[in-house]
């Protein structure tokens, strides 16, 4: 996730249970470019392995390159390629989650990272969604392109770019998608807590699961995974104490990360929220602690909890982070009818990374 599972957030995760922990989304153009923004978001931790980083491409050969430079500098040991975003700004450009519409530039992009991938061995996926809206859906058709190109497996998020992270996840599509191919299938979407991820492998007869927004302010949630997907009944429910002495890790961490202990406490700011979810915490604190700028000052306001305060069993299997509404995809003009264009869309190539 973009602005989250950065080097700091996946130690934090890879703490409590084994997993796959992806790096924030990549774009092609930037990796090339070598913009020193995206060097930095491609670190990985010395100990972190495999090395699982996301490209976000519109544009095979500048996919293809990007995915050699991976290769030539051994900078990742899995890749996947995004085509999940609904962001505006992508879409109407044809890029994110509007691009498998185009299905031949779909297939060529996909081609592309898996021959340049190859001959170093490193298994390429596909992350996508259903399709533009519930009129024009892709996922199936994507899914055997995908696999037709060599991918070692598909991750469907179920739900299409117009409904961006509104309602709920269809995870019949997903259940659809695992009957139409024959590679590894991944579920995406509402897994809140671990027996979600039992269930839908139940329902769907899925290989594995995405979790996403389940995961903020919640890194324990992968012990209940490892937990779950091993038979074991344990769940965890951390008291406040232990979830604060979790929050000054993961702030101790971006500051590492960041070489610098105001940008860590900045980007820590965003998390408060979704650690102190539910817990009784008055106003006035969660502010303060959103608005911290140096670790003393974060101890100072954490030693201000109630350590003893049980974990708000109310907020289980209730969504966490962005359920914004659905909306209109903007595409560019023409999108619709151009289904066989193979051409690369103008302007899709993003040139930051992290969107
Ligand atoms: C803040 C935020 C950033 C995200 N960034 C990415 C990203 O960089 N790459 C990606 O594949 N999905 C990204 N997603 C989508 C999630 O990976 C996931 O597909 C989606 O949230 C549905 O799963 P969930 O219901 O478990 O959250 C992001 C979601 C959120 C809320």
């Amino acid at each position: 996730m973009a602005g989250i599972t950065n080097v700091a957030f996946r130690r934090l995760c890879r703490e409590q249970g084994d997993g796959l922990y992806i790096c924030e989304m990549i774009t092609t153009r930037a990796l090339l470019e070598r913009n020193p923004r995206t060097l930095r978001m491609i670190a990985f931790a010395p100990e972190e392995r495999p090395r699982s980083l996301q490209l976000y491409g519109t544009d095979p050969e500048i996919t293809g390159a990007a995915v050699r430079m991976v290769v030539a500098e051994n900078l990742a040991d899995h890749i996947d390629l995004n085509f999940g975003c609904p962001v505006p700004k992508v879409t109407r450009k044809g890029g994110g989650a509007a691009l498998p519409w185009r299905r031949r530039l779909f297939a060529r992009i996909v081609r592309a990272a898996v021959e340049a991938a190859a001959p170093a061995g490193i298994p390429v996926t596909v992350k996508m969604r259903k399709g533009i809206d519930d009129d024009h859906l892709t996922y199936v058709e994507a899914g055997l392109a995908a696999q037709d190109a060599g991918v070692a497996a598909v991750a469907l998020h179920g739900r299409t770019a117009a409904q961006r992270y509104s309602g709920n996840a269809d995870w019949e599509a997903i259940a659809e998608l695992k009957q139409a191919l024959d590679i590894p299938v991944l579920g995406n979407g509402d897994i809140w807590e671990a027996d979600d991820a039992l269930r839908m492998v139940e329902q769907t007869g899925v290989d594995g699961v995405v979790v996403g927004r389940g995961c903020l302010g919640r890194p324990w949630l992968f012990a209940d995974l490892a937990a779950a997907f091993a038979g074991r009944p344990e769940r965890k429910l951390p008291t406040l104490g232990e979830v604060a002495a979790m929050m000054r890790r993961h702030a101790e961490l971006l500051v590492e990360w960041l070489g610098s202990e105001r940008d860590g406490c900045v980007d820590f700011r965003k998390h408060v929220a979704w650690y102190l979810k539910g817990f009784p915490v008055g106003s006035e604190l969660r502010r303060a602690l959103a608005s911290v700028s140096r670790l003393a000052e974060l101890d100072a306001l954490l030693a201000e909890l109630d350590p003893a305060e049980p974990f708000p069993v109310h907020t289980l299997g209730k969504p966490r982070g962005r359920t914004n509404s659905p909306g209109k995809v903007f595409l560019p003009e023409g999108w619709l009818e151009s289904r066989d264009d193979e051409s690369v869309p103008e302007g899709a190539e993003l040139a930051d990374s992290g969107g």
